[in-house]
């Protein structure tokens, strides 16, 4: 009958969009889930209160002269450690399926190691935990969002695998303390960032410099620490809590800046540096073969006797094959790439090893992020290319999101969001990506690492001056709350 038609066309469609592209306004599936996330430092501030230890992040804000635009900390943040029940609060008004935050290692586990747990610390996450529950609200915990406890620092931090351990240690007392209330966990966020962002770069915590050798040892042992973690899940909590655990990996989408194949070979191998180097081992038990090639030839030619890349034992890889149950995906933009011309042999790191430079066009839209130009395709492009590299895999997009100086009516956030969100439901329907879930980053403006307060990413302001930090919704959050409760992109 008609109304029977009428009834599946408003099951499939929605009623229109708001900025008028060619929007993919068909329904997202019935039980695909919207959330928003944080991260512990950005957001929880009460740095050394309840007997929470110092970590990597602590120690890099207090330096004198501070590397923090505006020499800004986290030591109160968006006091989220108080404020947590008007955190859920917002999440509830924003209709949030999940939230996902973290778990701050120095706040359970002061001293690093699993020696002493603070309870205070776990007293927090326990009722921040009940808070989401009793709102309906599923809870998708991050165990590593890269604030190390100092003292792990102190003996190389992932450059010394004695990590990998530790982290088992952490995550072991966290599944233990939280894991019959939580069904989703993440190891680690972007280990790109921490490893080549932070061992390499030198801009992230810990600023250490050690292009293509810090970095790779970082990976190597953060992949070991991922793995450990995921087998002692398996073998002692997996069948009393039968949750999923995954890991999150990031980058740009990698554009070929032109369709000649050396330009399409430059693309393809800088995602194999940037998202193989860590979703490869999990899926295929192995670093990518163009990296493994690349650092051996160039290593060899440095007059290194083996590769600055770790090997991976027979054993291990084994044991690495088929550690996730999931792969989360961090998505915010697109870069051009093209082979490096000249540059010396004796240059380390991804590009010099991967022998590619990547850039953006000045004329692509802008945010108030430098690295962050808007480019939606990007985003279906990126979702492509992990689909078909890893058949089978579930993802979720950890975060996406956008960069502005703050304002309430953020109407170029609300309009990231929205073609953003079109492509990936293009990637879901036209391409068959398996993405359950969505993450808009963030669920209010906080502490944006070396940037401090200067780019807000939030869909709530926060009011840094005022003593209880204020929360007021953005255009963007009312428009998102709409697309949590329909799953449609409407107004
Ligand atoms: C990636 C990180 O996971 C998050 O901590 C950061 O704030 C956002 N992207 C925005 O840069």
């Amino acid at each position: 009958s008609s109304s029977a038609v009428l009834t599946l066309l408003l099951t499939f469609y929605c009623s229109g969009n708001t900025y008028g592209e060619e929007l993919n306004n068909r329904r997202f599936p019935q039980d695909f889930m919207f959330g928003v996330a944080t991260a512990s430092y950005q957001v929880e501030g009460a740095w050394n209160e309840d007997g929470k230890g110092v970590n990597i992040w602590d120690v890099a804000t207090h330096q004198v002269p501070s590397p923090v635009v505006n020499n800004a900390t986290g030591d109160v943040a968006c006091d989220s450690y108080h404020q947590y029940k008007r955190d859920v609060a917002i999440l509830k008004e924003i209709g949030a399926d999940f939230y996902r935050f973290s778990l701050s290692w120095s706040r359970i586990l002061p001293s690093g190691f699993d020696d002493k747990v603070n309870k205070a610390g776990v007293k927090y996450y326990k009722n921040l935990i009940k808070e989401l529950r009793a709102n309906n609200i599923t809870p998708l915990v991050t165990l590593f969002h890269w604030d190390l406890p100092q003292s792990l620092q102190d003996l190389g931090g992932f450059q010394n695998d004695i990590i990998i351990d530790r982290f088992v240690d952490f995550a072991r007392v966290c599944f233990r303390e939280f894991g019959e209330d939580v069904q989703y966990w993440m190891t680690f966020n972007e280990p790109i960032s921490i490893c080549h962002v932070g061992y390499a770069l030198a801009t992230l915590a810990p600023q250490i410099n050690s292009p293509g050798m810090g970095e790779y040892l970082c990976a190597h042992n953060l992949m070991r620490a991922h793995a450990k973690a995921y087998r002692m899940y398996d073998e002692e909590f997996r069948s009393a809590q039968n949750g999923l655990v995954g890991i999150d990996v990031n980058g740009a989408w990698y554009e070929p800046s032109t369709n000649s194949s050396e330009d399409i070979e430059a693309s393809e191998t800088l995602m194999q540096f940037t998202y193989g180097c860590y979703a490869h081992p999990i899926v295929h038990g192995d670093y990518p073969e163009v990296m493994k090639k690349n650092v051996a030839r160039r290593s060899a030619l440095q007059g290194y006797t083996r590769s600055r890349l770790p090997e991976f034992t027979p054993e291990e890889i084994k044991y690495m094959t088929g550690t996730y149950d999931y792969i989360g995906v961090n998505i915010y933009t697109t870069e051009l790439v093209t082979p490096a011309k000249g540059g010396s042999i004796s240059e380390m790191g991804i590009g010099p090893d991967a022998q590619v430079t990547s850039w953006q066009p000045e004329e692509w839209e802008k945010s108030s992020s430098s690295w962050l130009k808007v480019v939606p395709w990007g985003a279906r492009k990126l979702l492509q290319w992990l689909g078909s590299n890893y058949k089978g895999a579930r993802f979720i997009i950890t975060e996406n999101g956008y960069s502005d100086d703050g304002r309430l009516e953020d109407d170029a956030r609300l309009s990231y969001y929205e073609r953003y969100l079109s492509k990936i439901r293009d990637a879901i329907e036209f391409d068959g990506v398996d993405v359950f879930g969505y993450t808009a980053w963030s669920l209010m403006d906080n502490f944006e690492w070396m940037r401090g307060y200067s780019e807000k990413f939030g869909l709530y302001q926060v009011d840094f001056n005022s003593p209880n930090r204020t929360r007021t919704p953005k255009k963007s959050a009312k428009w998102y709350a709409n697309v949590t409760r329909t799953k449609c992109l409407v107004e």
